[in-house]
């Protein structure tokens, strides 16, 4: 019982919290000369379950955990966007507190990018398409802040969400073009219950913006419905439409691509797996979602 209790303590209120890259590493290589096994889940904060689902699939495999909250200057092609990034490292702390987690970085920019970052990644057409063509140089950034967030914290699984499907297809091709012994564990969507994929943004949409998003995720599971009556074109004409007929979304893309190289699919008979992508504006808010067909 005492031991279960200290169990319990250890693991659930004693994580702590390292603002700079070589207090970490320090604490780092102790755990890993007694064999311990280290996942990471890397964030830019404003915590929500999609990421505390991370958190705990992470913390169910790995013996050790650390969680990154960085807003990666990097990976934002939109400098309004930056700003306007929620920013609640104390709540985020609190969350954390209440899961397994063992470790949280929170470092500055000077921290992680000592020098300016000026690596150029090629990944082929896996980030031209999507979110690579309306966000130029976003996932060039996310590779950068990655990789190098990998080479700090050398964990031996990463946990990414299927939210943000493309960056999870680039970042298994980054990990095999750097040759990484890191494993990249996909983990499911998290959603409101009216449906709404949980993401850091939706706490920056007005009451009626929030009311009109629901029709995102909506429109997506009935297009699955769909597959059977109508063609891939059909089906993505009817999702557009459907989305835009609300005057308060705008849709920027839906493509339908193979879940592997991100190409598009022309035809339901297609055999290979295939994802709906979307990205839609509610408003000045940038919203994705995604689903598999
Ligand atoms: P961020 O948007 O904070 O997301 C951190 C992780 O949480 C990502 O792997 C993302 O896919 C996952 N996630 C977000 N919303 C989710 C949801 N509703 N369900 C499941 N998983 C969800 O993605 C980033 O940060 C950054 O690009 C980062 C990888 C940290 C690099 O800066």
């Amino acid at each position: 019982m005492v031991e279960l209790f200290i169990y319990f303590a250890a693991n659930f209120f004693d994580m702590k919290l390292f603002t700079t890259v070589a207090e970490l590493q320090q604490q780092l290589k102790q755990e890993r000369g007694t064999g311990k096994r280290i996942g990471f889940v890397p964030t830019m904060g404003a915590l929500h379950e999609g990421h505390l689902s991370l958190v705990n699939k992470a913390t169910s495999q790995c013996d050790v955990v650390v969680v990154s909250i960085f807003v990666n200057p990097t990976q934002f092609n939109d400098l309004q966007d930056l700003e306007r990034y929620p920013r609640v490292l104390d709540k985020d702390q609190a969350l954390l507190e209440t899961t397994a987690c063992s470790y949280l970085f929170a470092p500055s920019v000077k921290e992680v990018y000592p020098e300016e970052d000026k690596r150029v990644f090629d990944f082929g057409q896996l980030d031209k398409v999507l979110e690579g063509k309306f966000r130029p140089g976003h996932f060039n950034g996310v590779a950068q802040v990655v990789s190098r967030l990998f080479s700090i914290v050398e964990p031996d699984k990463a946990f990414f969400g299927q939210k943000d499907f493309q960056q999870m297809v680039i970042l298994k091709q980054m990990v095999r073009q750097l040759g990484l012994k890191i494993e990249i564990v996909p983990c499911p969507i998290v959603r409101q219950s009216d449906g709404l994929a949980l993401s850091s943004r939706n706490s920056l949409l007005s009451p009626e913006y929030r009311k009109s998003a629901v029709l995102i995720s909506k429109t997506l599971f009935e297009a699955q419905k769909r597959i059977t009556t109508m063609s891939v074109e059909q089906l993505k004409a009817w999702v557009v439409e459907t989305i835009n007929a609300d005057p308060l979304l705008e849709v920027e893309y839906f493509e339908i691509v193979d879940d592997v190289n991100l190409m598009p699919v022309l035809s339901w008979s297609e055999n290979v797996s295939k994802v709906g992508c979307i990205a839609v504006y509610a408003g000045k808010i940038r919203l994705i979602d995604n689903i598999s067909f």
